[in-house]
C-alpha cells in the first residue's frame, strides 16, 4: 500500500506536520536539494555543513530529516539520543554507493602513510575508516591545515578531490566516485546558454566535472552560490547544482533571473537528484506521525564515525588545528 494510500482522505498536511512536529518536539532538517514545499516548512534549511551542525545542537526529541541518507546518519552519529526518521529510507547517493566500506579499506590499508580526507557524502562504515570528514564549505578551510608533505587520500567524489588539487596544488590520491547529478551537465549547452546571456555569470558546486568548473565565475557549497547569488550585481545568474537551490534564490530576489544550467538534452529536468524527490509532503507526515523509518546506528560503529566528524566540526571552527594531526592520525591506525 502506498504511503499516500494510508492518508485520510482531505488531510491538510502542512496542518498535520505542525501539529505533529510540536507535539513530538521535533524539528525539521532541509538541504536545498529539497522540493519547495519542504524547503518552505522546515524549520532550518542548510548546506551539508550547517545541517551537521544543527543536528548536534538541536535540543529536540526527534529530528526529521529532509535530506539524503547520509545526512540523516551524520545526524544520528552526532545527537544518538535522538530520535532520527528519514521520510524516505530509500533517499541514497551515488557519491555513497560509488565507495563501498571494504573496497574503501583495502585503498586505506595500500596507503598506510597517507591521511584519509573523506567527503561526507559517504556511508557511516567509510566514515568510521577515515580520519577526517569535509563537506564542499569546509574542506578548503581544512585542506589548509594539513601540510602540504603530508600524503592524503580522499574520497569518494574525485571532481571535489581534483578541484582542490587544482586549487591548492596538492596531489591527493583520489577515489574515482562521482554524483550522477553534476556528473550530467552539459559543457556544450552550457556555453550555448552562456552565447544567448553573455553577462551572466556561472555559479558551479565543485561536485561538477572541470569542464564545467572551469566556466564557472563562482565555484562553492550550495550556501556558499546561495550568497553569491544574493550579492552579485547582474540581473542573470546561471546556476550549476541542483535547480531546486533556485527556490530560495527566487525568495530573496524576485526580480533576478536564475537559470539552471542545462544538461545534455538541453533541459535541466536531468539534473534533479532523483535520491532528494524521493522525500515529499505525505511521507513526511507519516515518519511524524509513525516515527519510522528511523535511522539507528550500532554503538562501535557510531563511535568511530564520530572521531572524523568531531575532527571536521574541530578543524572547521578552529579549535583543532595543524598540531592535532599526530593524533588525529594516530586514533585513525
Ligand atoms: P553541500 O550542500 O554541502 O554543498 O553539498 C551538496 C550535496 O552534495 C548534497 O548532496
Ligand atoms: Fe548524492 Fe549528488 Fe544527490 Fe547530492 S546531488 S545526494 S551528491 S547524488
Amino acid at each position: 500500500m502506498s504511503v499516500e494510500t494510508k492518508l485520510p482522505t482531505g488531510t491538510d498536511l502542512r496542518a498535520e506536520i505542525d501539529r505533529l512536529r510540536k507535539e513530538r518536539n521535533a524539528v525539521i532538517l532541509a538541504h536545498y536539494y529539497q522540493r519547495p514545499e519542504l524547503q518552505d516548512l522546515a524549520d532550518f534549511v542548510g548546506d551539508s555543513l550547517e545541517l551537521s551542525r544543527k543536528a548536534a545542537d538541536t535540543d529536540a526529541d526527534v529530528i526529521a530529516f529532509c535530506g539524503v541518507k547520509f545526512m540523516a546518519d551524520t545526524a544520528k552519529i552526532l545527537s544518538p539520543e535522538k530520535i532520527v526518521v528519514l521520510p524516505d529510507m530509500n533517499a541514497g547517493c551515488s557519491l555513497e554507493d560509488s565507495c563501498p566500506p571494504e573496497k574503501f579499506k583495502a585503498f586505506r590499508e595500500k596507503h598506510p602513510d597517507h591521511i584519509a580526507l573523506t567527503y561526507i557524502n559517504c556511508s557511516t562504515e567509510v566514515k568510521a575508516l577515515s580520519d577526517v570528514i569535509v563537506t564542499s564549505s569546509s574542506a578548503e578551510t581544512i585542506l589548509q591545515q594539513i601540510p602540504e608533505d603530508q600524503p592524503i587520500i580522499f574520497g569518494p567524489d574525485r571532481h571535489l578531490g581534483g578541484y582542490l588539487n587544482r586549487k591548492f596544488n596538492r596531489n591527493m590520491l583520489l577515489w574515482p566516485g562521482v554524483c550522477i547529478v553534476h556528473e550530467a551537465f552539459s559543457e556544450r549547452e552550457l556555453l550555448k546558454l552562456k552565447e544567448q546571456y553573455p553577462d551572466a555569470p556561472i555559479a558551479a558546486h565543485p561536485e561538477c566535472p572541470p569542464h564545467i568548473v572551469d566556466h564557472a565565475d563562482h565555484v562553492g557549497s550550495t550556501s556558499a552560490i546561495l550568497q553569491f547569488a544574493k550579492t552579485f550585481s547582474g540581473d542573470t545568474l546561471i546556476v550549476a547544482t541542483e535547480p531546486h537551490i533556485i527556490h530560495q534564490m527566487q525568495k530573496a530576489l524576485p526580480e533576478k533571473n536564475f537559470i539552471g544550467a542545462p544538461g545534455a538534452d538541453g533541459n535541466c529536468n536531468c539534473n534533479i537528484c532523483p535520491y532528494m524527490a524521493l522525500n515529499t509532503m505525505e511521507k513526511l507526515y507519516t515518519c511524524l506521525r509513525d516515527l519510522e523509518p528511523r535511522i539507528e546506528i550500532e554503538e562501535g560503529l557510531r563511535l568511530r564515525a564520530k572521531r572524523s566528524l568531531d575532527n571536521m566540526l574541530g578543524m572547521a571552527a578552529g579549535t583543532i588545528g595543524q598540531g592535532d594531526l599526530g593524533r588525529i592520525r594516530a586514533e585513525g591506525q
